[in-house]
């Protein structure tokens, strides 16, 4: 089986570019994130706090994530439950970036990860897959943009959406996940020493859909 992992911080297209170009490979798209944010809302839907680790702790035994593909989309099910559009809120992007601080958790997804690696060709999108969970990988990437066009595309997003954000707050929120998620002490959010830069900074979804799949074959041959 091939792998590609492609890590980078929050917003940078990574879920976008990576599943554009997977479909091109013939490879199924994996977003690691899904799982994390599965995890924050449960807890969050319990009224616990995401940032004490003993009361994440306690309520991993309750959950059970799976992920299963409908029509080629990645759909995340939580304790039996398709919770795909529900980890999308914006509450539960801080809350998976808390969940996703503390070892139990991390330990908790780590076999999911890898025994999908193990089944299929996949293209894994995170933040540790190429330092941690596949350290093996056959490429890796890391998928960058500045913290100002990642809040740019997000805002985007969100008011297209028809949902009411301000901007600064957003770029707010982009830098203190970047913070979190590069901070924190297991499995911190960095490039792998044998990871490809692609930044996107300049360019259209277009140009880093094809950046990314240029990289990528390139690197196959
Ligand atoms: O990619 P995302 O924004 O959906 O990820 C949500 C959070 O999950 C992010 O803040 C960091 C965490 N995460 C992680 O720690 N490791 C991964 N492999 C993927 C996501």
């Amino acid at each position: 089986m091939i792998s590609i992992a492609i890590d980078g911080p929050s917003g940078a297209g990574k879920s976008t570019i990576a599943k554009a170009v997977s479909k091109k490979l013939g490879f199924i798209y994996v977003d690691t994130g899904a799982l994390y944010r599965s995890i924050g809302l449960y807890v969050l839907n319990k009224g616990k706090d995401t940032a004490n680790q003993m009361d994440v702790a306690a309520l991993l035994p309750e959950i059970n994530v799976q992920i299963r593909y409908v029509d080629g989309a990645q759909h995340v099910y939580l304790n039996e439950k398709d919770v795909s559009d529900d980890i999308r809120r914006p509450p539960v992007s801080m809350a998976a970036s808390n969940v996703s601080a503390h070892p139990e958790v991390r330990e908790f997804l780590l076999n999911l990860q890898r025994q999908f690696a193990k089944e299929n060709n996949v293209v894994m999108d995170g933040r540790d897959i190429g330092t941690v969970v596949l350290p093996n990988a056959d490429i890796k990437i890391f998928l960058t943009a500045s913290s100002e066009e990642r809040a740019r595309r997000r805002y985007k997003e969100l008011t297209e959406k028809g949902e009411k954000v301000e901007f600064e707050q957003i770029h707010e929120e982009i830098k203190q996940r970047d913070y979190n998620d590069s901070h924190r002490a297991i499995a911190p959010l960095k490039q792998a020493d044998d990871a490809i830069l692609v930044d996107t900074t300049e360019c259209t979804l277009e140009e880093s859909i094809d950046k990314l799949e240029t990289v990528i074959r390139s690197r196959m041959k």
